[in-house]
This record gives structure tokens, C-alpha cells and sequence, in this order.
């Protein structure tokens, strides 16, 4: 079990540069582009775990919505079906250095608490998880399930997985 661990919004003085999930597309972005998305464009949130002072894995978050019909029939009953408002989970990377000490499930943790927000401030009806090849099996621990939807719209190759969650399946946080 890992040390005790931090999570919270990126910020501009963060050293990213020596991040390392052993995922070079992920950790380009995270030194590239989830700075600018976040404080210029405002496309996207990235929460970062803080270890003993260093950046320990981070989680890139951003409103979107799928449309009913991608879920399973049994899933959108009663919804409309105009599009709904989902967290989606872009990107979610570790350090190789603490890699299986926690730090990921911690991380979803802190996601599923932001979704129970988004749905009291905004609206939202589950997480959505953009999953890379190799991850899906993790994402289903939490009770994530593929969706039919087109993969690969970030651009990312091999195209990754979409995962849902929704949101009566995610534990309300307790305090
Ligand atoms: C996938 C990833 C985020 C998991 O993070 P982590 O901190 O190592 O995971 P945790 O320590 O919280 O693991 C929780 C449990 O999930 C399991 N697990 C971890 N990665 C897994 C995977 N890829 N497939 C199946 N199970 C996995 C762990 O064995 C652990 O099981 P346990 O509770 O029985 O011990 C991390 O391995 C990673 O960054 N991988 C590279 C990038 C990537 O694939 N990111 C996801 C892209 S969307």
C-alpha cells in the first residue's frame, strides 16, 4: 500500500518534465499539452497524485456527453434522447515507479468524487473512460462496461476502448 497519497489540480509551477508511466503518448501529453488545456484553452482538468513531493500518476478530466442509445438497453430506460452530460476520463497514467501501490484506484476514486459533484452542479449521468489497450481489465474491477461507441477519437492509435460507469453504480462519497 502506498504512502499518503495527494490529489489535487495541476499547477502551472508543476515539474512535469520528469514523469514517466513507461506510455510515452501519455506522458508527452502530460508534459506537452495538459498545461496549455488546462490554463489556456480550458478543455481539460488534470488532477495529479502527490507522493512524497513528486508527481506520482495523474487523471485528465473533461465535460461531455454521450447519447442514450449507446447504452445498453437496459441502462437508458427512461432517458431522453438528446445527449447526456458524462465526466469522461481522457487519460489516466502512473509512475512506473508506483506502479500497483494504489495510486490509479486512488486516483478513480478522487474522478467518482467529481462526478457525484458535476451531477449536483451541472447534470451527470456516469463516467466515461477513453481505456488504452491493456487497461480495460482494470477499469472493469470498478464496475466499468464497453460501450459501442467509435473508439480512437482522440486520435490515439491502437484506438482505446470506450468504458462507462454510471452513475448509480459509483459510491456516493461519504463525507
Ligand atoms: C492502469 C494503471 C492506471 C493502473 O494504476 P495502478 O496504480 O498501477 O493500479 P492500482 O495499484 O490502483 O491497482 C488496483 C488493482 O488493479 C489491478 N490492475 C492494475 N493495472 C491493471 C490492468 N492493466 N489490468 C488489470 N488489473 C490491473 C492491480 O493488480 C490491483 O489489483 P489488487 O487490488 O488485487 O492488488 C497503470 O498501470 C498505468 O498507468 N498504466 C499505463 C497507462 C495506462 O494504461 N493507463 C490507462 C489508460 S486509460
Amino acid at each position: 500500500m502506498a504512502s499518503k497519497i495527494t490529489i489535487r489540480r495541476l499547477e502551472p509551477s508543476d515539474d512535469r518534465a520528469s514523469f514517466r508511466s513507461g506510455n510515452v503518448d501519455l506522458d508527452r501529453f502530460f508534459q506537452r499539452f495538459a498545461g496549455q488545456n488546462q490554463f489556456r484553452h480550458h478543455i481539460g482538468t488534470t488532477f495529479v497524485a502527490i507522493e512524497n513531493d513528486a508527481i506520482v500518476g495523474y487523471a485528465t478530466l473533461a465535460a461531455s456527453e454521450v447519447t442514450a442509445r449507446a447504452l445498453p438497453v437496459a441502462k437508458r430506460r427512461r432517458l431522453p434522447q438528446y445527449p447526456l452530460p458524462v465526466l469522461r476520463l481522457a487519460r489516466l497514467a502512473v509512475a512506473e515507479s508506483a506502479a500497483g501501490s494504489g495510486v490509479g484506484s486512488e486516483l478513480l476514486r478522487a474522478v467518482f468524487v467529481l462526478a457525484h459533484r458535476m451531477a449536483k452542479d451541472l447534470g451527470c449521468v456516469g463516467v466515461l473512460v477513453d481505456a488504452k489497450p491493456g487497461a480495460e481489465a482494470f477499469y472493469e474491477r470498478f464496475g466499468f462496461f464497453r460501450l459501442e461507441l467509435e473508439g480512437g477519437e482522440l486520435g490515439d492509435r491502437p484506438a482505446p476502448t470506450a468504458m462507462f460507469l454510471e452513475l448509480g453504480a459509483i459510491p456516493a462519497p461519504t463525507a
